[in-house]
């Protein structure tokens, strides 16, 4: 594969098959999408691109504009590198769930750091202060509501599925900001409407990555709203801390190198497997890799031992 920039390397990530070979699946054929594959690491890399050329669309985005936005860590990397790609500053507002990984990777590429808070929607609603405050200097991606986001999922992960599987029965994915399976799922109900589409969330109390527990006061985006008042999502999987962890052992034993909330995607995606009994092909997004993760991989490890 050849690639004129890292831009152009953004989606088209591989699927691999992680069920075991005997069936142990049931009728399913569980496939995983590894987002991991993309250039910082996350399925934040094609929302990222696609809220970076919206901005520039609307000429929102001038040459000595500071990039701004709220992230629990991925779309902040994505920011952070792409912005500096593009010759901009990067403001991001983070929160307790910043991994120590994510803020060196962060100031590794220039951008500055602050913390706000416990969810996204704090760092948003100060993303939006500050750029009230001095108009004209930054430019507010907006990721929970800007419409960019789901757009980018409706035009490649969504396309991306179905071009690999024609014959999907059913797509899983986290809630975090609803981006992503707002995306695929619409595309799914126009091209392919018998495919069922499940989304995940964190139950009370569990802290995931990437996987609002909005039992708990997460923010439900307009797009999360909009996915379930337009039916896109047929069914909701939420999902413990120890169940995703023993899914990610389990992954990890089929050499999928991934953290918690892939484990807690794929947990979900066995359950709704059985609760809807399905047959044939299944795929779930892996939201990113174990690199991104290694150092919670590490202390549940060192715990448990
Ligand atoms: C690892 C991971 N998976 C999934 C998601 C959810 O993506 P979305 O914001 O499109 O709902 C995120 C979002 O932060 C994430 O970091």
């Amino acid at each position: 594969m050849r690639f004129d920039d890292v831009f152009a390397m953004v989606g088209r990530t591989p699927s691999v098959r992680v069920d075991a070979p005997d069936g142990d699946a049931g009728g399913a054929e569980i496939y995983a999408k590894l987002e991991g594959y993309n250039p910082t690491g996350s399925i934040k890399d094609r929302a990222c691109v696609a809220l970076i050329r919206d901005k520039l669309d609307r000429g929102e985005l001038r040459p000595d504009s500071c990039l701004l936005d709220a992230s629990s860590g991925n779309m902040a990397c994505a920011l952070a590198y792409f912005g500096r790609l593009l010759g901009y500053r990067t403001h991001l507002f983070s929160n307790s769930k910043l991994t120590d990984d994510k803020r060196s990777f962060i100031e590794y590429f220039d951008a500055t750091l602050e913390l706000e808070g416990s969810f996204t929607i704090e760092g948003n609603r100060a993303c939006r202060r500050m750029a009230e405050s001095e108009p004209g200097r930054y430019c507010f991606t907006d990721q929970l509501h800007n419409w960019a986001n789901p757009q980018a999922h409706y035009e490649t992960t969504g396309p991306e599925i179905l071009e690999t599987f024609p014959d999907v029965a059913m797509v899983v994915g986290s809630l975090g900001s609803g981006g992503s399976m707002y995306g695929v799922g619409k595309y799914m109900k126009e091209r392919r409407p018998q495919t069922r589409v499940v989304v995940v969330e964190s139950a009370s109390g569990t802290k995931l990555p990437g996987t609002g527990a909005f039992v708990d006061g997460d923010y439900r985006t307009p797009f999360i709203e909009a996915g379930f008042a337009e039916e896109i999502f047929d069914d909701t999987v939420r999902i413990h801390l120890h169940e995703a962890q023993a899914a990610t052992e389990r992954l990890k034993s089929v050499g999928v190198f991934a953290g918690f909330q892939t484990g807690g995607v794929y947990h979900a995606t066995r359950v709704a497997v059985e609760r809807h009994e399905v047959r044939g092909p299944v795929v779930f997004l892996s939201g990113d890799s174990g690199w991104k993760n290694l150092a919670a991989l590490r202390a549940a490890a060192e715990g448990a031992a």
